[in-house]
């Protein structure tokens, strides 16, 4: 199972792909799980200690490895078997889920950072076509620095809104680029729901078809934000919800337990 996550500032990609891979690992050997946005804080939501996640270095930064993987130039896009090794030594790992921390991924124009991005793009899409495991990976807003090469191994995009029009546009222009580099599936998670016209106001802005599921307001885990940060604790009521969710994923796959 590949799956990419994106949506809107805030809306909660963060908080869903921990829990989906928590949920992964509970009941899978392994899962990987991706930091594709330089913000994202997906490891503390994993259950990895902040002191740990401090001495984990980004993939970005290992220059000298990408000097030599990447002296052959444009080559290393393809498929390369030495990026095992990088997966090998960079992963941070906690039971069966294997972390992985790209770093910031700059935009098109920079030539010094070409080959960063070739090295981080190769890393991501051996990921995504070599290995069997699971693979959640934590878009940022923005899906614009996403590779066709690497959309090519994406099964399924899960797009999160909560109830405001504002991430509602967000995810039909994600939903369009999706699309647009070939990822088949793009589905709709509404997040924060607490009520029925949340809810409803989702159903009405997508069709029935690209909505996955919802995920509600957990009052808990938006209060544990004001000390632990963003997704540290995870369960309850928003544990309850994803598990449903996760059903809808699995089915989608075509990987129904
Ligand atoms: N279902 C929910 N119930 C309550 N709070 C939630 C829920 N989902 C997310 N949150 C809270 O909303 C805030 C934003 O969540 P999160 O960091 O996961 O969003 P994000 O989309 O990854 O944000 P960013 O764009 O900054 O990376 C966090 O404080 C998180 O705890
Ligand atoms: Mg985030």
């Amino acid at each position: 199972m590949k799956l990419a996550i994106s949506g809107k500032g805030g809306v909660g990609k963060t908080t869903i792909a921990a829990t989906l891979t928590k949920l992964l690992a509970r009941d899978r050997k392994i899962v990987y799980a991706i930091d594709a946005d330089p913000d994202a804080c997906l490891a503390a939501g994993v259950g990895i200690p902040e002191e740990v996640i401090n001495q984990h270095k980004p993939i970005v930064e290992l220059r000298e490895v990408i000097n030599q993987k990447s002296a052959g130039g444009g080559a290393f896009f393809t498929l390369n078997p030495d990026v095992d090794d990088v997966l090998e030594d960079y992963c941070l790992s906690v039971d069966n889920i294997r972390f992985l921390r790209m770093g910031g991924i700059k935009k098109g124009g920079e030539a010094c950072y070409c080959r960063e991005n070739t090295f981080l793009s190769a890393v991501v899409t051996s990921l995504l076509l070599d290995k069997d495991d699971a693979v959640i990976m934590d878009m940022g807003a923005g899906i614009e620095h996403l590779s066709r090469g690497t959309a090519r191994g994406v099964e399924m995009m899960l797009v999160v809104v909560e109830p405001s029009k504002n991430s509602v546009n967000t995810a039909k222009l994600v939903q369009q680029m999706a699309s647009e580099l070939g990822i088949k599936k793009v589905k709709i998670i509404g997040n924060k729901i607490r009520n029925d016209k949340e809810r409803e106001f989702i159903v009405s802005q997508f069709s029935a078809e690209d909505l996955l599921g919802f995920v509600a307001f957990d009052e808990v885990v938006w209060e544990s934000a004001m000390d632990q940060g963003p997704a540290a604790q995870l369960g309850g009521q928003l544990l309850d919800s994803m598990e449903k969710v996760y059903q809808n994923i699995l089915r989608e796959v075509g990987e129904v337990k």
